[in-house]
């Protein structure tokens, strides 16, 4: 028999071995916390369809929010949670200055000046449709809704937001926000565009935690279709052109090629959105004893980063945090 010379089992021998040669390497600040704010105070409420995740009022929110920026996790994505008589077709809550939102805002900057806040500019979870832009006659109205973001970006730059993150997947929304930014005054707050935002199945215990599932429709008219990949290079080089700071793609593991094109491609960051089916899948299977949830956490966190993605949102960033040992 002729000698063996490439025995790649060599570089597996121990765990010393393995971690020298690791090519990914996950740790807290490389993460944003996606968290579900609603008004009041001392208010904590269940997920149901997201076990272990809550909403929870901007007061109660803060000491766990210590504890992560204490882990080093201190980047978090804030999303409202509107009651229902308080949205409309035009999601005009969503404009007004005394909004929980914006309050909340002006708290966790005060209260945790450590912390960078990403705010959602869409309009789902202000909608009475349930839509990310106005819905007339079974229509989508592009520019309309854009006029709606941008003013959202604005009040949501004002309140303390350190970066906007447009997921509404509408039309020249980046170079709208970015025009009315400046002209506000905003010119160091940074866009976060969802450029590759899918029209997933995965997003349902997200619309469930916030009841923004469209009403009627769906969203394929703006986000993309699963079958497509060249489309998300034409979304990616359009949001950069019009001053995007950092791109995302969305939902994450089951679109992995596309966070690698975006890497490959992209003179910006670019996150990843583990989003909340990707986690209610992995805690529904460990519930039943199928998976450890720990180990296939991190296994699905590592790909997402060893795919290329330079940020994650993830709803186990507190968790991969606790667990991290540097
Ligand atoms: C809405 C928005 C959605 C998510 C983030 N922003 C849902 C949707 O587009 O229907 C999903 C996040 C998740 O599933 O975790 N603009």
């Amino acid at each position: 028999m002729s000698p063996m010379l490439q025995r790649p089992r060599r570089n597996r021998a121990s765990q010393t071995i393995r971690d020298l040669v690791a090519e990914t390497h996950l740790k807290p600040s490389d993460f944003v916390w996606p968290i579900f704010i609603m008004d009041g105070t001392q208010k904590s409420e269940a997920i149901s369809a997201m076990p272990g995740v809550y909403r929870r009022s901007v007061d109660a929110w803060i000491p766990l929010l210590k504890e992560a920026c204490k882990m080093g996790l201190k980047s978090f994505a804030l999303f409202p949670k509107v009651n229902e008589e308080l949205k409309d077709p035009h999601g005009a809550i969503s404009l007004k200055d005394d909004f929980f939102l914006y309050s909340a805002l002006r708290q966790l900057r005060e209260e945790i000046p450590e912390a960078t806040l990403i705010t959602d500019v869409a309009l789902d979870p202000y909608s009475s449709d349930g839509h990310d832009g106005i819905y007339k006659d079974e229509k989508i109205l592009n520019d309309e809704s854009v006029e709606i973001l941008a003013k959202q970006a604005v009040l949501q730059a004002k309140n303390g937001a350190h970066i906007v993150a447009p997921s509404d997947m509408m039309d020249g929304r980046v170079a709208a926000i970015r025009k009315a930014l400046d002209a506000a005054g905003f010119k160091d707050t940074g866009i976060l565009s969802y450029a590759a935002k899918y029209a997933s199945n995965f997003y349902g215990p997200f619309r469930s935690a916030l009841d923004s599932a469209p009403k009627s429709g769906d969203k394929k008219t703006y986000q993309m279709d699963p079958r497509n990949s060249t489309e998300a290079l034409r979304e990616l080089r359009l949001d950069i052109e019009e001053g995007a700071d950092m791109v995302m793609v969305k939902p994450a593991l089951a679109y992995l090629d596309i966070i690698k094109i975006f890497k490959e491609e992209a003179a910006v960051p670019v996150a990843a959105y583990q989003v909340s089916g990707e986690y209610s899948m992995i805690k529904a299977a460990a519930s039943q004893g199928l998976l450890d949830e720990e180990k296939t956490m991190l296994e699905c966190l590592t790909a997402i980063k060893r795919a290329g993605a330079d940020i994650i949102f993830s709803y186990y960033a507190f968790d991969f945090c606790k667990s991290y040992k540097g």
